[in-house]
């Protein structure tokens, strides 16, 4: 049976700036997701942050009352034992910061879409979320309708309307709507049990060779460490089919950029795996879903910063290719969503820079040949992907980077 106390679906946790995302998050999971000192200094969230929860239930206490993320009862304070883990992947809000949304995006299981109750919806954000969540398939949503302890009822009622109005016809129409004050820790028995119906544990294929999409990377050491005690360099991400297994020889795609006749050109990177945890354990072997951290040999020089974000890691030999051109089939949207003003989206135009998502990849590709349903492009940095992978596209409108529509690779 799947141990309890070991993640195996990772939320996302997305929405409009400040609305409470970390917040929420810190208060679930005991821990705070934004910890680069620039986003302590901005108050908000830059990279993707994770965190892993572990959810109670009470045998003494009924209905979603009986639900905790503590491991005692916060009704009648029985000793409980866990049920389930989850991962949250913690997105930024910021209007700037989409292509980090929508990099979490691709090891997203399903999420939760936060709303403040103390301003109108939808803002900006929530808007370009949702059709980011839409456009990447991810179907299992929650929507948390947030700051309740700062709004009287009637107008989080008026809010609560507001959002429904909003959601009607897209993805997220039949989503449960549930309020709490992420401050305040109010509703979340009620919202533990949404998350538990809405985004259940899922069964993967393990018996397949193991691709896991990189959305982190560090270097452990603090600085002036002694040489003896350096530790290799540590990729974090979701493993998304198969297993790793402690010594694994692995390989990274498309891996480390080199200069060849004034061309840059990528060679995979090898490794062998040292050590791998999931939530705060050490394990021995890695499974899909959930937030896996995988200790390697690489010099921690090659993954210090994020470096290796974008990337796919997988057994040696069996990734999937590696391409600087892009051929894609494609839908794009009516309206640019996410800003103020909305404008119309026009048809591509030929040598356009387009910002594509691929997996936890971003990439610039020039627009090489564009019809009403398809495009060619050509990468500025190559990804790895499967045929059939999904393709966030988003064009500059009005200096910024605005999602316009979704493409399929193709041969
Ligand atoms: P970004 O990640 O930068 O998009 O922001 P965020 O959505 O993660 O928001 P964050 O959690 O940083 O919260 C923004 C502000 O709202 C902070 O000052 C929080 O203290 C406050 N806040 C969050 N949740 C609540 C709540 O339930 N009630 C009240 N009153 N304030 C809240």
């Amino acid at each position: 049976m799947h141990d309890p106390t070991i993640p195996n679906v990772n939320i996302g946790v997305v929405g409009h700036v400040d609305h409470g995302k970390t917040t929420l998050v810190s208060q679930l999971t005991g821990s705070w997701t934004d910890r680069h000192s620039e986003e302590l200094k901005r108050g908000i969230s830059i990279r993707l942050g994770y965190a892993d929860a572990t959810f109670y239930k009470c045998p003494k206490c009924e209905g979603a009352d009986s639900w905790s993320n503590t491991d005692t009862c916060p009704i009648c304070g029985e000793k409980l034992e866990p049920v389930r883990s989850v991962s949250f992947v913690d997105a930024p809000g910021h209007e700037t910061l989409m292509a980090t949304m929508l990099s979490g995006s691709a090891i997203m299981d399903g999420a939760m879409l936060v709303i403040a109750a103390n301003e109108p919806c939808p803002q900006p954000q929530t808007k370009e979320h949702l059709m980011a969540l839409e456009l990447t398939g991810i179907t299992n949503i929650v929507i948390v309708q947030n700051k309740i302890d700062v709004v009287p009822q009637k107008q989080a009622i008026e809010n609560y309307k507001q959002i429904k109005a909003f959601v009607k016809g897209t993805v997220a129409e039949n989503a449960p709507i549930i309020p709490v004050s992420a401050q305040k820790k109010i509703n979340f028995g009620v919202l533990i049990d949404a998350l538990n119906t809405t985004i259940p544990d899922r069964e993967r294929d393990a018996d397949v060779p193991p691709i896991m999409l990189i959305a982190r990377s560090f270097d452990v050491n603090r600085p002036g460490s002694s040489w003896r005690d350096i530790k290799g360099g540590v990729i974090g991400g979701s493993l998304i089919r198969g297993v790793f297994h402690e010594g694994d020889d692995i390989e990274i795609r498309p891996g480390r950029q080199y200069m060849s006749e004034n061309k840059a050109k990528w060679e995979p990177i090898t490794t062998k795996i040292t050590s791998m945890n999931k939530a705060s354990h050490k394990v021995p072997v890695a499974t899909p879903g959930g937030l896996s951290a995988i200790g390697t040999k690489l010099d921690p020089a090659i993954t210090k910063s994020d470096t290796l974000v974008g990337q796919v890691a997988g057994a040696a030999g069996s990734l999937p290719p590696v391409w600087d051109k892009l051929k894609f089939d494609m839908t794009l949207m009516d309206r640019v969503v996410g800003s103020a003003s909305e404008q119309n989206i026009d048809p591509l135009r030929l040598k356009e820079p387009l910002m594509l998502s691929v997996g936890t990849a971003v990439t610039v590709g020039i627009v090489m040949a564009a019809k009403k349903n398809q495009a060619e492009v050509i990468l500025k940095r190559p990804v790895c992907a499967e045929l059939g992978s999904r393709i966030a596209i988003s064009r500059q409108v009005g200096g910024r980077w605005r999602l316009i529509g979704m493409g399929v690779l193709t041969e």
